[in-house]
């Protein structure tokens, strides 16, 4: 099969390399590139476990092709943890043991951050939406939704 040349911007680092037309994103990530946060959980767009930024925006790396990467920047937790709200985010998440397993904290995290980077103010439910398409089948999202809203109220001093 015909191999594409890729280049593309991954935490930061700039990555070369050749993948195929029908590559996954996720797939290229974990399996060549040893990315280990962004999890494969259902594969077909549903879970959000596979999450990861992509120019600014979340999306399903299980839904995008690695070509699609080309040109891209990408920003995974490994990288996100240079960002400060999703270290003041980690933080709390920690205090507040917010995961079990920790299966969907990859996503999670990104899904939060992209929040709390657009909207600093977040009501409780505009928290719920933004996490919405991240499913959590250990903790009823309760202290997940908790951390958010109180890493948002650090942030703008209250
Ligand atoms: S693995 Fe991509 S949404 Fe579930
Ligand atoms: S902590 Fe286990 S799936 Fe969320």
């Amino acid at each position: 099969m015909k191999t594409h040349k890729i280049k593309f911007k991954l935490n930061g680092e700039t990555v070369l390399a050749e993948v195929k037309p029908n590559e996954v994103l996720i797939d290229f990530l974990r399996y060549k590139l040893g990315v280990k946060s962004p999890k494969i959980g259902c594969d077909r767009g549903d879970c959000g476990t596979c999450t990861v930024i992509m120019n600014g925006k979340t999306v399903r790396s299980c839904l995008v092709l690695a070509v699609e990467a080309d040109g891209s920047e990408i920003i995974t937790v490994e990288g996100a943890n240079k960002n400060k709200i999703t270290q003041k985010l980690q933080k709390k998440l920690h205090e507040k043991n917010a995961f079990q397993c920790g299966f969907c904290a990859p996503g999670m995290i990104l899904s939060a951050t992209e929040l709390l980077t657009e909207n600093p103010k977040p009501t409780k439910e505009e928290i719920k939406e933004a996490i919405s398409g991240n499913l959590c089948r250990c903790t009823g999202y309760e202290p997940i939704v908790q951390a958010i809203e109180e890493t948002a109220k650090r942030e703008n001093g209250e």
